[in-house]
């Protein structure tokens, strides 16, 4: 079973591509934020305090989601649009310091693997944890203005506001004790800075197909 592990910050291009990977290498894309983005907007939409740790489990827990490519739906509402609005963007990442949270919505990645034979997962720890045998980690990163940038072509919005948020983002993400953002010794970096993405994703291909054929002669 191939698993390529995409982990890095905000805005370093993970979704771009993540997707285009999973789609050269016939595999399925996992987008794990958007999981931690649902949670967060099924318990706003409760009006339920973000520090209070339990309920917000139980979402995690109890919710039936149906995430795919394009769309996520959470207990039947389609919170596609929703989790990339400010209000969630926002939030997320207190919900993502939630350990409780964690446990219950790694569990389901994992399922989620399993039950696709595979895939291109990306998130902040899943080559760390979540898979740490995965056939291939990527850190994706990209200076803080490039990264800006591009959320404001994606998103609108001020650069120098959106360069603050995204800093406070990466650093909450970095901090938090519970499987942080964190680059594994066995991770290949690629700065995606300067780099068009047709050529970091060619870039990964190969190095994935380096590994497979790695670990076919080993076996
Ligand atoms: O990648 P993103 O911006 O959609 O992620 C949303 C938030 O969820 C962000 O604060 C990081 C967090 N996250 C996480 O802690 N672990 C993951 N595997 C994926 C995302």
């Amino acid at each position: 079973m191939i698993v390529v592990a995409i982990d890095g910050p905000a805005g370093a291009g993970k979704s771009t591509i993540a997707k285009a990977l999973a789609k050269k290498l016939n595999l399925r894309y996992l987008d794990t934020g958007a999981m931690y983005r649902a949670v967060t907007f099924a318990a706003l939409n409760r009006n339920l305090d973000l520090s209070a740790e339990s309920a917000i489990a139980e979402i995690a827990s109890q919710c039936v989601m149906h995430i795919d490519d394009d769309s996520i739906i959470i207990d039947g509402v389609d919170a596609t649009q929703a989790i990339r609005g400010q209000e969630v963007t926002r939030a997320v990442s207190v919900v993502a310091t939630n350990s409780l949270v964690r446990t219950e919505l790694r569990g389901r990645q994992r399922q989620w693997v399993s039950e696709h034979g595979g895939g291109v997962v990306e998130g902040r720890d899943i080559g760390s944890v979540v898979f740490p045998d995965a056939t291939l980690k990527v850190y994706l990163t990209a200076s803080p203005m490039v990264r800006a940038k591009r959320r404001v072509a994606q998103s609108g919005g001020d650069v120098e506001l959106i360069a603050a948020e995204i800093a406070e983002r990466d650093q909450r993400d970095s901090s938090r004790s519970d499987s942080p953002l964190m680059k594994t010794s066995d991770s290949v970096t690629v700065d995606t800075s300067d780099i068009p993405v047709d050529e970091v994703v060619d870039h990964i291909e190969r190095l994935v197909d380096a590994q497979r054929l790695n670990k076919r002669v080993s076996n």
